[in-house]
């Protein structure tokens, strides 16, 4: 098939990207490079350096290449910018994917796979969060998300579009030739490896008197190429019907759990200090993957802290700059 991955130049987008190469799919990453990264870009597929914004480029780039589906990934991905700064969230994360939807029946593409989020749940009421429980984001990055779920909804009835929003818990992990690497880092996983490699002093921990066995945060680690797996069978079922899934193992680790793991694996130190909560931060997060598993068939393979903080391990030593000394 003639894929379109928006944010193909980004962390999960590059992954995703490597994996439908290695299916027999044919790729054209879209993407503004403000947060990709132009050696992330796949050799073997085309590059459109272009803001999903953008109407004119991007309906001419459906058209041009006879994209036959679209995975859309490219979105800002910080809860705690998106308090501070939400504009920027409703501006790019909801207005220009809803012009991406139009540009798309324009173009009369009618299949796309859409990265949502656990943000959209917000506070939950009970875990492992189900699809069918209540969605109530308590930050704009999840109120964005869910307002395109909202919109997709919309296009389907009204102009036969046919999607699979996954709702992402915490990515983590590395491939052989890409991983995390944004500036400046917000995720748990690279701060805590950039300070066991020495290039962060000290790892700030966000809060110690949450509801939670040892006070901090409780997550649902998922790896990368599990993730990226998943769009590959959603995109198979996209003949068939839309829908809503979950993406995470149903395993919650805190953050000092996941600090303890990389000690174990890196043998660094890794220095602490507690600091404030930061706003938008929901205590726990852990997601029931049963549906997607049932109705997909998805089975996650690396789902285990070790294995995803032991590939963005190695990728960091094999790549101590990122892609910030590659063209
Ligand atoms: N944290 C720290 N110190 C840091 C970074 C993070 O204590 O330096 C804490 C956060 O407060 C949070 C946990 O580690 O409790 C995980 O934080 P991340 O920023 O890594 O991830 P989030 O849970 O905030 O968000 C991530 C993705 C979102 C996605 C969400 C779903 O960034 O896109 O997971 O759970 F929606």
């Amino acid at each position: 098939m003639n894929i379109l991955v928006t944010g193909g130049a980004g962390y999960i987008g590059s992954i995703l990207t490597e994996e439908l190469v290695a299916n027999g799919h044919t790729v054209v990453v879209y993407d503004n490079l403000v947060m990709g990264h132009r050696a992330a870009v796949h050799s073997k597929a085309a590059f459109v350096e272009a803001d999903i914004a953008d109407t004119g480029v991007l309906t001419r780039t459906l058209k041009e290449h006879s994209i036959e589906a679209v995975m859309h990934l490219a979105a800002y991905t910080s809860v705690g910018e998106s308090v501070a700064n939400p504009e920027k969230y409703i501006q790019n994360n909801y207005v220009a994917s809803v012009s991406l939807l139009d540009a798309m029946v324009e173009a009369g593409v009618t299949r796309i796979v859409f990265s949502s989020t656990a943000a959209v749940y917000g506070e939950p009421k009970k875990l492992p969060l189900t699809e069918e429980d209540e969605t109530s984001p308590i930050n704009t990055y999840g109120e964005s998300k869910l307002a395109v779920e909202k919109a997709l909804w919309k296009y389907n009835e009204n102009h036969g579009l046919r999607f699979v929003a996954l709702r992402y818990f915490n990515v983590g992990g590395a491939s052989l030739h890409n991983g995390e690497w944004h500036d400046p880092e917000t995720h748990l996983i690279p701060d805590i490896l950039n300070t066991a490699r020495g290039k962060d002093e000290i790892l700030e921990i966000y809060g110690n008197d949450y509801p939670t066995p040892d006070g901090t945060c409780v997550r649902d680690y998922i790896h990368v190429k599990d993730l990226a797996n998943a769009h590959i069978l959603a995109l198979n079922a996209l003949d068939d019907f839309s829908g809503v899934y979950n993406l995470g193992t149903g395993i919650g680790n805190s953050v000092r759990e996941v600090i303890e793991a990389a000690r174990r694996i890196t043998g660094a130190p890794i220095p602490v200090k507690f600091i404030e909560r930061r706003p938008g931060d929901p205590a726990v997060l852990t997601a029931s993957a049963e549906k997607i598993k049932r109705e997909l068939g998805w089975k996650p393979q690396d789902d285990n802290l070790d294995k995803i903080l032991g590939s963005y391990w190695l990728w960091l030593q094999n790549n101590p700059n990122g892609y910030d000394d590659k063209v």
